[in-house]
């Protein structure tokens, strides 16, 4: 079958997949209805398009914390991509490097931050999961910015992981052979297998630090000079505080419904968030975005641009980081196409009226 849109990427992987791998990267907390949301939402939503806008040449270009993309989207941080393909992160950064945009690589990555930038052409944001063990924290900041990271994106809704009970069920844990390749202390860099529990769970468990506040952002940014955002951010009051407290972007997410479920749909919360910020810092949002549709619809509501998630690891399953071009290539054409269509030259022509909602049949007077 030839592979033509995300959600056939989608479909193949899970052909591909072994159980546990599959259950881990697709699942989400509990009932999974924030992960069915996510993508609902959209659906809810449709596009008032404008006609006979000369639209012959069109720009998918945008700035982003200094950088030019070719296209409003991210790549997500994504734990342990090299249960999806032997190169792992290395594929996904070749990749995003290929195609003009940034990846975010995660902090449980199986390649090491130093191994990635090795091989990165474009940029690198550093997602960071802060460890009770300050130290640790500090030296994974150091390394990132050593490395050539333009960014720390803080994932801020993990303070305890979400239960995901297909990982429950599985006692999901890394497959032999791989390892987090940002530490070397076993006791960081494995995940064994638990007796009754998600692995990954009882890792974070251990290491995480639940206690993170506010106040843990200054400390951040004392000691460092990179630009912050935050992810995991779906209210308004919450963007403002971040915005308060000097942050230079917000990502919108609920973790692709993999923590709080019945946490709203990042699209429903995004306007609000956006009027909080007021275009004091970055906004950016993720969770469910499978259709250049979907793009267009987020930043008429206020991102800037996007992050994907699943469906990269669903290119890296299917041929690597060629794989995760052609993921990144079906959505480039996809909101080309829908630009055109809704009459946008450029994605500063994406605008709010272009918004509309599935209502119910209006009376006729
Ligand atoms: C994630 N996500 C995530 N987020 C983060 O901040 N650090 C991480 O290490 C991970 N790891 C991770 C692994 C897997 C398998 C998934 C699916 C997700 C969340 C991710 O960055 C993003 O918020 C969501 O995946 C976006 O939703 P979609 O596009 O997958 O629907
Ligand atoms: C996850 C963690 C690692 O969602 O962020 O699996």
């Amino acid at each position: 079958m030839q592979l033509i849109n995300l959600f056939d990427f989608e479909e193949r992987a899970r052909k591909k997949l072994p159980t546990p791998v599959w259950d881990y990267y697709s699942s989400g907390a509990h009932d999974e209805i924030t992960l069915k949301e996510n993508r609902s939402a959209y659906d809810k939503i449709c596009l008032r398009y404008r006609v006979l806008v000369d639209v012959s040449e069109r720009y998918l270009s945008t700035k982003i914390l200094g950088h030019t993309l070719s296209m409003p989207v991210i790549v997500a941080p994504m734990a342990f991509q090299a249960m999806a393909h032997p190169e792992g992160e290395l594929a996904t950064v070749r990749a995003v490097g290929g195609a003009g945009t940034i990846m975010v690589a995660s902090t449980l990555s199986n390649c090491s931050i130093e191994q990635i930038m090795q091989v990165a052409s474009g940029p690198v944001w550093f997602q960071l999961y802060i460890y009770k063990d300050r130290s640790v924290t500090k030296s994974l900041v150091e390394r990132a910015e050593a490395a050539g990271c333009s960014a720390l994106v803080v994932t801020v809704d993990l303070p305890v992981s979400g239960r995901r009970e297909r990982d429950v069920r599985n006692r999901f844990a890394l497959p032999k052979g791989l390892q987090m390749g940002n530490f070397v202390a076993p006791e960081m860099a494995s995940m064994p297998k638990h007796a009754d529990q998600s692995g990954l769970t009882a890792y974070a468990a251990a290491l995480f630090d639940p206690s993170v506040s506010w106040k843990d952002l200054e400390w951040l940014r004392s000691i460092t000079k990179l630009p912050i955002l935050l992810k995991g951010i779906v209210r308004g009051d919450d963007a403002s505080m971040a915005v308060e407290n000097g942050v230079d972007g917000i990502i919108v997410s609920n973790h692709g419904g993999r923590q709080l479920d019945t946490s709203p749909a990042t699209i429903e919360v995004l306007r609000e968030v956006a009027q909080a910020v007021n275009g004091r810092a970055e906004l950016l949002v993720d969770g469910g975005i499978r259709r250049g549709t979907d793009v267009v619809k987020a930043i008429a509501l206020g991102a800037k641009a996007v992050l994907v998630g699943r469906p990269i690891l669903w290119g890296l399953v299917n041929g690597g980081g060629d794989g995760v071009a052609q993921v990144l290539d079906i959505l480039r054409s996809e909101i080309d196409q829908a630009m055109a269509l809704c009459g946008c030259c450029s994605v500063s022509d994406i605008t709010l009226d272009l918004i509309g909602e599935r209502i119910a049949v209006k009376e006729l007077s």
